[in-house]
């Protein structure tokens, strides 16, 4: 069956330039969720997708939740034919450390092929590809191969449960679909397109650990009583062996499935250059577990990592001080089948263990995802590979991910269709760092792998 998508991308090749501009207006809306302060930039963000949704030819709407709100568009016009849901996130990151862009940060800035803003790969210039393929296909041919769905979620970024919560009671009522459609990932690199299978699961804690009433004179108190920094040092030491990379909490390890011999085989095929990860990085040496690659780390491995310690003096100059108190923000990522309440009930039993005497420790959790693993296989996974390689003009790898999207679990089980996470991304596009970007012709062929997957999809099954 020929799957002659021509007329939509000579379209796609005219209108590109439009879709560019539109992308950068969205771009320039700081939609960022994990700082209440962008909230009213936030709700303009979703009212900027739906207005975006209607004027494609989808029917739209705002789902108010007890967050941020979910912009939902549906076209429903090929009764019989299969339904894509696409799902994406308008929220980003926050821009800190600010003074290291070298563009204002909401300020869509060209850089040869580069489009360098807050948002532009994770997930507003990716996601968007979705819609700018939809509106070209209606724009010129009135209609769809396929029904599709748009389910866009303004707080991905902030651990947010609002469409956890949505999918939950939806459950396959007005969400029903033969496929999911996620763009918020990378590529295996340049030229390399991916169908990933895996994605991390996530726990986030954050730890408190108190002292004495007030901080102390370090001269006249010093020896005298517990203090909290040195004691957080003393619990962060435990959680990993320095030598062999293992996270030392009790069962951590417990319900981790073992990589398959098959599956470190197709790692070990992608032939990944250690050496050159270590360059571009600019560290003396890689680091991490013993007996796994760096590839099966950063995706199959789980792993436990501070991410912020404060506490104590941090002015200029020498204060002599024992401070009351002292805290960290600690992240583990998980595999199949962690599951996220029983390793942060594990890391909670371990730090009470390891906690020196006379000082207390509290821990909250700040969020978390469930790990997932994805059958990678079957007629609508091999549509999408059929699609990637006919615009990228390689055949897609699969692996795995080390970051986590929160809903895809949900998807996978309340809707029980594949999720194919179709990456338009590259490995250096800098998410959540300063300078963000996402290539211009990623942009481009992303919407043209989503019009290919459209047609290739409502084809007649042979
Ligand atoms: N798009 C990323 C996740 C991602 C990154 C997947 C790279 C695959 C490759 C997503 O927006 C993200 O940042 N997720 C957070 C989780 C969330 C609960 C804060 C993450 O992974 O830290
Ligand atoms: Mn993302
Ligand atoms: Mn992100």
């Amino acid at each position: 069956m020929a799957t002659g998508t021509s007329d939509v991308l000579q379209r796609i090749e005219r209108e590109k330039g439009r879709y560019l501009d539109e992308l950068k207006s969205y771009l320039r809306i700081p939609s960022v969720s994990t700082d209440p302060a962008y909230k009213a930039d936030v709700l303009r963000c979703a009212d900027f997708l739906l207005e975006r949704m209607r004027a494609a030819g989808l029917t739209a709407e705002l789902v108010q939740t007890e967050g941020n709100p979910l912009v939902y568009g549906e076209w429903l016009g090929a009764p019989g034919k299969p339904t894509v849901l696409f799902y994406g996130h308008y929220d980003v990151q926050p821009v800190d450390p600010v003074e290291l862009w070298r563009h204002p940060p909401f300020e869509p800035t060209e850089e040869g092929d580069e489009l360098v803003c807050r948002g532009a790969t994770d997930d507003k210039g990716q996601s968007y590809t979705h819609l700018k393929a939809v509106e070209a296909m209606l724009a010129e041919r009135g209609k769809l191969p396929v029904n599709v769905k748009f389910l866009v979620e303004g707080e991905e970024e902030s651990g947010g449960h609002a469409i956890d919560a949505y999918v939950k009671a939806d459950r396959g009522a007005r969400l029903a679909c033969d496929a999911v459609v996620v763009s918020d990932s990378s590529m295996y690199g340049p030229g390399r397109p991916a169908l990933t299978y895996g994605l991390r699961g996530l726990v986030y804690l954050e730890l408190k650990v108190t002292g004495p009433n007030r901080d102390l004179h370090s001269g006249t108190y010093g020896g005298g009583v517990q203090n909290p920094l040195n004691a957080l040092a003393t619990i962060i030491a435990r959680l990993r062996d320095a030598d062999t990379g293992k996270v030392l909490i009790d069962g951590f390890y417990d319900e981790v499935r073992p990589l398959a011999d098959w599956e470190r085989e197709e790692f070990r095929q992608l032939g990944f250059d250690e050496d050159a990860q270590r360059r571009d990085l600019e560290v003396p040496e890689l680091h991490g577990e013993q007996g796994f690659s760096y590839l099966e780390r950063v995706s199959a491995r789980p792993t436990c990592d501070v991410n912020g310690i404060f506490g104590g003096y941090q002015g200029k100059g020498a204060k002599t001080v024992l401070p009351a108190w002292a805290g960290a923000k600690v992240s583990m990522r998980l595999v199949p089948d962690q599951e996220p309440e029983t390793i942060a009930r594990r890391f909670t039993d371990y730090v009470k263990k390891v906690t020196p005497r006379g000082v207390k420790v509290e821990i909250s959790s700040l969020h978390g995802a469930e790990a997932v693993l994805i059958k990678a296989e079957g007629p609508i996974v091999e549509a999408a590979m059929a699609a990637m390689e006919a615009v990228w003009g390689k055949r897609p790898v699969r692996m795995r991910e080390g970051g986590s999207i929160p809903i895809v679990t949900t998807f996978a089980k309340v809707l029980g269709v594949p999720v194919l996470l179709l990456g338009f991304g590259l490995h250096d596009d800098r998410l959540h760092s300063p300078n963000e970007k996402f290539n211009v012709s990623h942009f481009y062929n992303g919407i043209r792998s989503v019009a290919h997957l459209l047609d290739r999809l409502g084809a007649p099954s042979k």
